[in-house]
């Protein structure tokens, strides 16, 4: 069932314009987010983001939007902390779980504590029917189709589809987002998919070739600001589990605060330098790499780029809808460095698709 394709993790990255156009669909209708499982919640004081892993880095993803758009507090927190520490409950909180199996023991537990605190749970899932989905007061699915890689990828484009209408839609429910944010995204989402399914093949180019010229690293650094910092975070996480490079996903603010001491002609970052309005804090924190003969691949749009040793160009987005390229990019960085190390892509040594344990 791989259609061709030589691994799950491949055929899952290509599936991703046939996600987007499948979580989109029914889901606006004449200018509006339509998304029937908010309506019996309350529009949140507070949320609180709850998850593991990839679905995790959804969450910090969309804290971004939830605060700026609809206005609402969010903390993003792993599962497994969350649920030994004494969090405290206000008025108004609504608990959102992510998770692409539904069966992750310590989001689960997580379900469990917001329960006996009296906060309502969404949950966020991909398998119809899971643990997760079952114990949550209301699920949005994020149809996302079965995903057998163990690394995931669709499931995370699938949740920043879903985390992005929720936005819009409490945003709207609360009076708060601006009128030309909604239109411009609804305008543009639709079309996502089309733009990517063409950009897929040049995408999956670029990443062979970069991993080649990369693939004697022994470390990797991925820095981004903003929206840029949890794909950043997501771009470190699949090199270290599929390739077995260690890597660090780093906001690019932090890296003069410790970690810039370990630059060096060996360490390599791959950055997020997208033609954004935190663009020219990014380019300073690279220049800071480049002093110290640190080489660079750099994801940028036209016309915006800062010098780097390689960059990486992607065409130009609007908004948050620029991360729907960056994550196939770090996606398929990863695939092509682990398939040139000839690593098993599918099945990466030690980890399990479902961890139903703690
Ligand atoms: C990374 C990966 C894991 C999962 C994590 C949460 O590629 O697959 O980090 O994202 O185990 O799993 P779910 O989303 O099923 O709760």
């Amino acid at each position: 069932q791989k259609d061709g394709y030589k691994h799950f993790m491949l055929k899952e990255i290509f599936e991703q314009p046939k996600v987007i156009r499948d979580c989109l669909t029914g889901r606006i209708q004449k200018g509006r987010v339509v998304l029937p499982e908010l309506d019996a919640l309350d529009i949140p004081g507070r949320l609180t983001i709850v998850a593991c892993g990839t679905s995790y880095h959804a969450g910090l993803w969309a804290k971004y939007l939830l605060e700026s758009w609809a206005r609402i507090p969010v903390q993003v927190e792993i599962a497994s902390e969350f649920r030994y520490r004494d969090s405290v409950f206000l008025p108004g909180d609504l608990v959102l779980t992510i998770s692409q199996s539904g069966e992750t023991a310590d989001t689960q537990a997580a379900i469990r504590i917001a329960r006996e605190a009296g906060a309502p749970i969404l949950g966020l899932c991909n398998v119809v029917g899971s643990s997760i989905a079952r114990e949550s007061d209301s699920v949005v699915y994020t149809q996302a189709g079965p995903e057998i890689s163990v690394a995931s990828t669709k499931a995370m484009c699938s949740q920043m589809v879903l985390l992005l209408l929720m936005t819009l839609s409490w945003g709207v429910r609360k009076g708060v987002l601006q009128g030309d944010i909604l239109e411009r995204c609804l305008h543009d989402l639709p079309l996502l998919p089309d733009q990517l399914e063409a950009e897929l093949p040049t995408i999956r180019e670029k990443a062979k070739t970069l991993s080649q010229g990369y693939a004697d690293a022994r470390s990797f650094f991925f820095l981004g600001r903003g929206l840029n910092f949890p794909l950043a975070l997501e771009g470190a996480l699949k090199l270290k589990e599929i390739s077995y490079i260690h890597a660090e996903g780093y906001a690019a603010g932090e890296m003069k605060h410790g970690p810039i001491a370990l630059v060096d002609q060996h360490f390599p970052t791959f950055a997020m330098a997208l033609g954004d309005e935190l663009l020219q804090k990014v380019a300073s924190n690279l220049q800071e790499v480049q002093a110290r003969g640190g080489r660079i691949i750099a994801l940028v749009n036209p016309g915006a780029a800062p010098a780097v040793e390689d960059p990486w160009v992607l065409p130009d987005m609007w908004g948050p809808l620029k991360s729907f390229l960056v994550l196939p990019a770090v996606q398929l960085f990863a695939y092509e460095m682990a398939v040139y190390l000839g690593k098993d892509v599918d099945q990466p040594r030690n980890l399990a698709k479902s961890v139903t344990v703690e």
